[in-house]
């Protein structure tokens, strides 16, 4: 018998926190969570320093553009900070409604659906359609909201390696027919910034009538005509059943969305918990989402902004000789293979002025640990030479 005053009140979880040793690394060596005091374009602040961001994914450089700011500024004046609930509860809002028909017709869809987080949306676009009894295919690398949404489904889930159409394919063939198969895929893939093969998955999705589901949140904005994405880029809008994405990426926002046919959308609704159990997006959110939205379809020159950037920066990289894992666009990894390389790389570009951002495995594939960096059309001339003098310097030490 355990007397009751002998016992300790302490949950055995509180040893776990104290013990965790990816939390003591991760303070240990003050990699991540890092706040900044202030920002400006692509300056960002920390202890009177300044740092040149390479990490973030405002691909468009969008994110102090004035017009997204009054929307946003205007859309709190008139509603307010939040709508404070399910829209199942308490209803969507008429901007809710406007972005969504907005964006429907700019991807090529029926319609849509906007949620407060691009990670809800992701796994909202799983959820929201498989079933327990179904299988998923999903490429291995994909990003942890489409895991999360596989999980959550219940469905059994068979991995192919990444962007393999010639693996996925031999994994079919071992499925009966009858079985319901979902393909996972996303547009382009965040960390390696590799664009899906997107025709041949298309052509085994047809000849195995797989329900197919592309996560386009990098791809959304950068790619296809005026930014509508990896499907338009290859012109399979309609091939591709579910298109998801998120507003933190080009768009510079927050929030996210599910694309399809009418009848797919309000299914989604009846059937995924993140859509029905999570508060609406914020009025100021849904505006600046709008703003950006209408931003991508009349001012080119972001567009072209970033592909010049894109071409300089690549172009030192590539005279540095870095391994960027083949990446085709604006998400590009530094691969440096070990742990201890990426660190001291990392510190070494922190100590000149750049802020990335280091993935280690199981975050990427062993082997593959790298620094993860993007290019903003936001980066002036005087940003991408100091980003070749730091890479220069950090490459040495290495
Ligand atoms: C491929 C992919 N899907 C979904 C998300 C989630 O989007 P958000 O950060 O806007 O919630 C991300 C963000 O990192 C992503 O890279």
């Amino acid at each position: 018998m355990v007397f009751p005053f002998l016992k300790t009140r302490k949950s055995p979880i509180w040893n776990r926190i104290a013990e965790d040793d990816s939390t003591r690394l991760r303070l240990k060596y003050d990699t991540y969570y890092h706040i900044f005091e202030k920002q400006q374009g692509t300056r960002v602040y920390k202890d009177g320093r300044e740092y040149v961001m390479l990490s973030s994914n405002d691909y468009l450089g969008l994110s102090q553009h004035p017009k997204i700011k009054e929307y946003g500024k205007k859309a709190i004046e008139e509603w307010g900070s939040s709508t404070t609930g399910a829209r199942l509860a308490n209803g969507g809002r008429i901007f809710h409604q406007e972005l969504e028909e907005k964006l429907a017709a700019f991807l090529g869809k029926e319609a849509c659906h906007v949620f407060s987080a691009g990670y809800l949306g992701c796994a909202s676009s799983v959820t929201g359609f498989a079933e327990r009894k179904d299988v998923i295919f999903a490429d291995k690398n994909l990003h942890s909201s489409l895991w999360s949404g596989i999980k959550l489904s219940g469905a059994r889930c068979e991995r192919f390696s990444h962007n393999n159409p010639a693996h996925l394919s031999e994994i079919l063939r071992e499925e009966e027919e009858e079985t319901t198969k979902l393909f996972v895929l996303e547009g382009v893939y965040s960390m390696e910034g590799h664009i899906a093969k997107l025709p041949d998955f298309v052509e085994l999705g047809k000849s195995h009538q797989a329900f197919i589901i592309l996560d386009d949140a990098h791809g959304f904005g950068v790619l296809g005509n005026q930014g509508r994405g990896t499907a338009d880029h290859f012109d399979l809008t309609k091939e591709v059943d579910v298109l998801s994405g998120s507003f933190s990426k080009s768009l510079a926002g927050a929030g996210g969305f599910v694309a399809s046919s009418e009848d797919a959308i309000e299914y989604m609704r009846s059937h995924s918990k993140q859509t029905i159990f999570s508060a609406a997006l914020s009025p100021a959110s849904c505006k600046c989402a709008e703003a950006a939205l209408e931003i991508i379809q009349t001012e080119t020159e972001h567009r072209e902004k970033l592909s010049k950037n894109l071409s300089r920066y690549r172009s030192i990289l590539k005279n540095l000789a870095l391994d960027t894992w083949e990446s085709e666009t604006p998400a590009i990894p530094i691969v440096l293979g070990e742990k201890e390389k990426v660190y001291f790389f990392w510190k070494a570009l922190m100590e000149k002025g750049i802020y990335s951002i280091i993935s280690i495995a199981p975050g990427v594939p062993p082997g593959k640990d790298l620094i993860r960096t993007a290019i903003s059309a936001a980066h002036t001339e005087q940003d991408l030479d100091q980003i070749e003098e730091a890479l220069t310097y950090a490459a040495s030490k290495i």
